[in-house]
């Protein structure tokens, strides 16, 4: 815990079938940042807050898996990182049922989470209302020093700081620090295949480990406007994989030959996807890999989040 690195924290929660738009908008930011040895960087598949919404074993067992191998495959490096299942170290449970009771309702019910449930007349579970808890633990357990996370999360983070600084002051102590957030830069919103944000719930997506010929298919079906000065869809795909001044270039001298268009982009994404695919499918075959790699992470997370456990459990008097 004396480390003199500030630490990192992210959770990301399994759900799933993972394309291109994951990728750069959220992977490729988590994973730069996790390396270079400014950080020390914990990482945790965030399955209990998936809970929530996905109540199916097998599905839960298998997209932990993916992932992981996910991940791993795009330069996640596990002997940088504490990678591990949230499930596996029982302190974020135990941590958020103690920053349940000293929160109260109305201050969860102003998160805006629950706030857009509510206009949209949903039924939600306790389990989410109470999700900020749950995320607090996540960060305070580990003095997490930065939280990468999407603009959507920010208001998470001061939820984080709020709940660290109220404990703090209830049992007269400093044992949590106050985390800040860092809103990864939205590089791109790529759009899908219909020029739409692209997501797994459009049915726009072009898939991160897809074998060539699926990706020539998506790529494909990409909407073209024959009215533009060039096909914006495409475009804002390629740009994403060669650089607009190579880009400029080209769509002026191919101007209205998307055929061509489409066809270098599927060999660039290609170019730029096979490293990765080859490692998942690499891993994806040795099933021991990820088993090790999760049983360091729980370890090594258990050990960490116990040591803060027992400053908590002391300070509230159960010690
Ligand atoms: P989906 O929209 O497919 O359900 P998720 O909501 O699971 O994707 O997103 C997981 C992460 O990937 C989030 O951090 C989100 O910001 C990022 N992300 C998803 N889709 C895109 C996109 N089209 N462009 C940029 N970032 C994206
Ligand atoms: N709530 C985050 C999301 O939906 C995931 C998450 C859970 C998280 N616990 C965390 C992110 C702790 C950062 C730190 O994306």
């Amino acid at each position: 815990m004396t480390d003199a690195k500030p630490v990192l924290i992210s959770g990301v929660k399994p759900t799933g079938d993972l394309h291109i738009g994951n990728y750069f908008g959220a992977m490729r930011q988590l994973v730069e940042l996790s390396r270079g040895g400014k950080y020390r960087p914990f990482i945790f598949v965030a399955d209990y807050h998936a809970l929530n919404s996905m109540q199916d074993a097998q599905e839960m067992r298998r997209r932990t898996r993916e992932l992981v191998t996910a991940y791993i495959s795009v330069g996640l490096d596990p002997k940088e990182v504490v990678l591990f299942k949230q499930s596996d170290v029982p302190a974020h449970t135990e941590l958020a049922w103690i920053f349940d009771t000293i929160t109260t309702m109305p201050y969860l019910m102003r998160a805006h989470a629950f706030k857009d449930a509510e206009a949209k007349n949903k039924e939600i579970s306790v389990g989410t209302f109470n999700y900020p808890m749950l995320m607090a633990a996540d960060i305070l357990l580990y003095d997490a020093a930065v939280v990468p996370v999407g603009a959507d999360q920010k208001q998470h983070i001061e939820i984080a700081r709020d709940t660290a600084e109220k404990f703090n002051r209830i049992f007269k102590t400093d044992i949590f620090k106050l985390p800040e957030s860092f809103i990864m830069p939205e590089v791109a919103v790529v759009p899908g295949t219909d020029g739409a944000k692209m997501s797994k719930s459009y049915g726009n997506v072009i898939p991160l480990f897809a074998p060539r010929d699926e990706l020539a298919k998506a790529v494909m079906s990409i909407v073209t406007d024959s009215s533009g000065e060039r096909p914006e869809n495409v475009y804002q795909i390629h740009r994403l994989v060669r650089s607009t001044q190579e880009l400029e270039q080209v769509y002026a001298e191919h101007k209205g030959n998307y055929k061509m268009l489409k066809e270098m982009l599927i060999e660039d994404l290609n170019r730029y996807l096979a490293p990765m695919r080859a490692k998942y499918e690499e891993l994806a075959s040795d099933l021991g890999i990820v088993d090790e790699v999760l049983a360091r992470g729980k370890r090594e997370a258990r050990a960490i989040s116990e040591e803060k456990m027992e400053q908590v459990r002391r300070a509230i008097g159960v010690a």
